[in-house]
């Protein structure tokens, strides 16, 4: 579904992606795994425009991608939600779902999206609706970017450490809705620290682990479990 091929990315002089290819598979589970600056959050922002490879291809349903501007990108289906939560806190939690299927346009049915989608995966949100952004709590607020993201309907999310900096509790809510998210079709391209939850999602997942811009390793959980003390080189922890 999405390919790249040797992506070589830089902030200015420095190169930080070193030929990096990956595939992400139609409906399965990719993780990204590395340790803290390795180049996970570029390798996304390459992905969708942000942050433009110099060299190397990028291929998304046949389609080549390499250099689009982000909404360009999103618009072929394909949506981000980064690190950093961006929920616009002067607007309304049904303000900002509403940016989100701007990106759309006229596709999207308002009603029926807020009906089957946000309040499917998010009924706590529906409670919420007219409050504002930045009232949410950062767990609240983490949901409202996924949401956002979800109302434009994308074939491929991204997301990035999704869990970070939250109670068990909603670490483990957070891994339910992106199972119930592949089981409805969408295909996950999931950067997440939080190994166990990360590697225990589902069958049909992969992950890639990268070392200083470079994939080094890729497999099925039980792979990776196989060769654990590699990978717990790369990450500097135990599996
Ligand atoms: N806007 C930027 N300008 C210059 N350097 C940057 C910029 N963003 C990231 N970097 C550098 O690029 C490298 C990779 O950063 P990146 O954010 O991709 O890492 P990461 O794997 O997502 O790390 P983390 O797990 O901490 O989120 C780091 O050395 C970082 O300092
Ligand atoms: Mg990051």
């Amino acid at each position: 579904m999405l390919v790249l091929e040797n992506i070589n990315t830089y902030y200015g002089y420095s190169h930080i992606l070193h030929d990096v290819s990956l595939e992400v598979k139609e409906g399965e589970i990719l993780v990204l795994l590395g340790r803290n600056g390795v180049g996970k959050s570029t390798t996304l922002k390459s992905i969708m425009g942000i942050q433009a490879p110099k060299t190397g291809k990028i291929t998304f349903e046949g389609s080549d991608i390499t250099g689009l501007p982000p909404f360009k990108v999103a618009r072929m289906g394909i949506s981000l939600i980064p690190e950093e939560r961006r929920v616009i806190p002067n607007l309304t939690v049904l303000e900002n779902l509403k940016l989100g299927m701007l990106i759309r346009g006229k596709e999207v049915n308002r009603e029926e999206t807020m009906e089957n989608v946000v309040f499917k995966y998010f009924p706590r949100l529906k409670e919420r609706l007219h409050q504002l952004g930045g009232s949410l709590s950062g767990g609240e607020q983490q949901m409202l970017t996924i949401a956002r993201a979800l109302v434009a309907n994308p074939r491929l999310m991204m997301i990035d450490e999704p869990t970070e900096g939250l109670m068990p509790l909603l670490v483990d809510e957070i891994g339910e809705i992106i199972k119930k998210l592949q089981a409805d079709g969408v295909t996950i391209l999931l950067v997440e620290q939080n190994y166990r939850l990360a590697l225990g999602l589902s069958e049909k997942q992969r992950a890639y682990i990268m070392e200083k811009g470079h994939i080094k390793m890729s497999g099925s959980p039980q792979e990776l479990q196989e060769r654990h003390e590699e990978v717990e080189h790369y990450l500097g922890v135990k599996l």
